[in-house]
């Protein structure tokens, strides 16, 4: 893969935990950027974790720099992109909205100290309920909607490409799907936008095997919070960082992406997942796909699942 020339990039990740780490490994590991800033609040932690990454690079062979910084912003300064997984966990029998209060004065104060550092920074927010606190940075940032955007759609179409794979006994590179909705149980993954190796996988798999995939894929962060006693990080780094990598290499790739909704889909207002394609100017066009009326209904139920921890937000008076 090629490296960026002829500019200083740096990006920063806020949250040392499972999933900002992980992020930030995978990012240097790609050679994404020339420096990595990991951020945390607790004294010392992303300090550690960047030191400890560092030093992979001579045995990964790369040369990404990676710091660590407790709290000090500053050192975020210039960065390009900036990925926000701090704020807490889902614990079992928790649900993702259970976690609005807190991680919304995380992701508000984050998202200011980023931006006086960093004002043209592109902000991918991570923490859950995830379309929630993306709107929750948005609010805060105050900037452009497509330069202020919500992971969640490429990780729960990995993970339904990774059921399927499994179940055709294929190789995952194969399967493409796209998922909307918002973060949660009323995601809406779209079999007639699925394909593997460029078929229909309806053609490939029997109906009541598929429906049982499409319902383990909106069930796929509660399994591994089950096995796991905490929420999953290995993929949900990745999908970031993946999504970083389409933003700093210009890629224009097409993912689902948390966005902010503005007559698209005949919502308004509203910060949920649609496929887009992301590129060097963050989201540069948002994709309408000609949904049938199950479809468009299965998207309009999952907006106002989403509209109402929205109102939770509201409800706290923040802005
Ligand atoms: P974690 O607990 O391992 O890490 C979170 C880190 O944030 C901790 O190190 C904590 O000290 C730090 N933190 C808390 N407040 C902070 C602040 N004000 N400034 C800087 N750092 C602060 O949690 P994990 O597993 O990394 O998950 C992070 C978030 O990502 C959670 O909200 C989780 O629910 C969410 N998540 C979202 C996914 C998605 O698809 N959007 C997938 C997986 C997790
Ligand atoms: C996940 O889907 C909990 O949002 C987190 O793994």
């Amino acid at each position: 893969m090629q490296k960026i020339k002829n500019s200083y990039m740096k990006i920063t990740v806020v949250g040392a935990g499972n999933v900002g780490a992980t992020c930030a490994d995978v990012i240097a590991h790609k050679e994404l950027a020339n420096e990595v800033v990991l951020v945390d609040i607790k004294e010392n932690f992303a300090e550690g974790k960047a030191l400890d990454i560092w030093q992979t690079a001579p045995v990964n062979m790369y040369d990404t720099r990676i710091k660590g910084s407790t709290n000090d912003y500053s050192k975020t300064a210039g960065s390009e992109v900036v990925v926000i997984t701090s704020g807490l966990p889902r614990k079992p029998g928790m649900s993702r909205d259970d976690l609005i209060s807190t991680n919304a004065g995380i992701v508000k104060s984050v998202t200011e100290n980023i931006l006086k550092y960093s004002p043209d920074a592109i902000i991918i927010v991570v923490s859950n309920p995830l379309d929630v606190m993306t709107y929750c940075a948005y609010l805060a940032a105050k900037k452009d909607s497509r330069k202020v955007f919500g992971m969640a759609g490429v990780l729960d179409t990995a993970r339904y490409r990774a059921f399927l794979a499994e179940a055709l006994d294929c190789s995952p590179k194969d399967i493409q799907a796209v998922l909307m909705g918002g973060h949660g149980d009323t995601m809406v993954p779209l079999p007639r936008y699925t394909t593997v190796g460029g078929i229909p996988v309806t053609e490939l798999i029997a109906e009541d095997k598929l429906n049982a995939i499409i319902d383990r894929t909106k069930k796929g962060g509660g399994e591994i919070v089950n096995l796991l006693g905490t929420s999953a990080w290995y993929a949900p780094g990745a999908a970031a960082a993946q999504m970083v990598e389409a933003i700093v290499r210009d890629q224009k790739r097409i993912f689902p992406v948390c966005a902010l909704l503005n007559g698209e889909y005949g919502l308004n207002n509203i910060y949920m997942g649609v496929p887009v394609k992301l590129g060097k100017n963050g989201i540069e066009e948002i994709i309408e796909l000609k949904l049938n009326a199950d479809e468009m209904q299965l998207v309009k139920e999952s907006a106002v699942a989403v509209k109402e921890v929205m109102e939770v937000l509201d409800n706290m008076k923040m802005f």
